[in-house]
């Protein structure tokens, strides 16, 4: 029963995972999580399973549960920017002035003034991709760039049949400043061409991060805000047929769940863009980690299997 003198709740906006941390970052949170005088539903998750024709035994303990969104928003971020380059002071321009030439600014205040920044998410968003390439490579909004030798925005082929998602750049791509190109990348590149499909032709792949953390850790919340509006442009501007997702953690990022990969591989999810369209979404285990563990690739064949079977 609504009480007295309250608004009943209106449906929260659909939003999904990845727009929330962009929302995060305009300052525009509440927009989601906006107090409601009763109870409101969480937001319906843009992710959602279709059943496919592929029943997938999973590993044990990984029981197969409807993808919810249940992923703990990320600790608040500080709001991840780019830097601009400064405005420099204009000189005064040729003609005639009356009085005296005004006096030079004092040194302590032109170094003291602030540069102009930008939030990652409002420079992304009108970017072609030669430009988002640039912003990635020039990126400074976290702490990341301190360590890398190169950003790694990605690399393939247009128009993108398929966009393979990692998880970060490695010691090999942090060198090279190319996407899976360690062993990873061999194991990656052999498990594309045994379904027809070739990087360099059809498949663009990318991470959800740019640069590489340190020891390779896992990639921090903050991180993943600052990022991840790179992806989703990225995603925007490739319009790719369907996305493969390699690895828990690029799974969980993009599908905004903490449900195990056994249990979101397997099926088909959608993604829903921020222009309505609906990508089918493949979730496999990352090659590094069919590297250790080679007995899972019959899984990951089924995956690409899947995923090639809705070309
Ligand atoms: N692992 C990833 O997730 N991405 C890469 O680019 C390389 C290794």
């Amino acid at each position: 029963m609504t009480a007295p003198n309250t608004v009943p709740a209106s449906p929260a906006p659909r939003v999904n995972p990845l727009q929330r941390l962009w929302l995060r970052e305009l300052g525009m949170e509440r927009l989601w999580l906006r107090p409601a005088p009763q109870p409101v539903a969480v937001p319906a998750p843009q992710v959602v399973v279709s059943k496919t024709d592929s029943p997938v035994v999973e590993p044990a303990g990984a029981a197969a549960a409807p993808v919810r969104d249940v992923a703990a928003p990320p600790p608040a971020a500080a709001q991840p920017q780019v830097q601009t380059p400064v405005a420099r002071a204009a000189g005064p321009g040729p003609g005639l002035r009356n009085g005296p030439p005004p006096k030079p600014a004092p040194k302590a205040a032109v170094e003291e003034a602030a540069p102009a920044v930008i939030p990652v998410a409002e420079a992304v968003k009108n970017a072609n991709l030669d430009e988002l390439r640039e912003q990635v490579l020039a990126c400074t909004a976290c702490g990341l760039c301190g360590g890398r030798r190169h950003a790694v925005f990605g690399h393939g082929g247009q128009p993108t049949r398929w966009l393979v998602v990692g998880e970060a750049p490695g010691e090999q791509e942090d060198r090279q400043g190319q996407p899976f190109v360690g062993r990873s990348g061999q194991l990656l590149d052999a498990m594309l061409s045994a379904v027809g499909m070739s990087r360099e032709r059809d498949v663009f792949i990318a991470n959800v991060i740019k640069c590489r953390p340190p020891g390779n850790r896992n990639p921090k919340p903050e991180e993943i805000a600052a990022c991840s509006p790179y992806l989703m442009r990225q995603i925007a501007l490739l319009k790719p047929e369907r996305i493969l997702v390699l690895g828990r953690f690029a799974a969980q990022t993009l599908l905004g769940t903490d449900a195990t990969i056994g249990s979101l591989r397997g099926r088909v999810h959608q993604m829903k863009t921020d222009e309505g369209r609906e990508i089918p979404v493949i979730v496999s285990y990352h090659p590094a980690y069919l590297l250790r563990s080679p007995a899972e690739k019959a899984r990951a064949w089924q995956d690409l299997k899947l995923a090639a079977r809705l070309v």
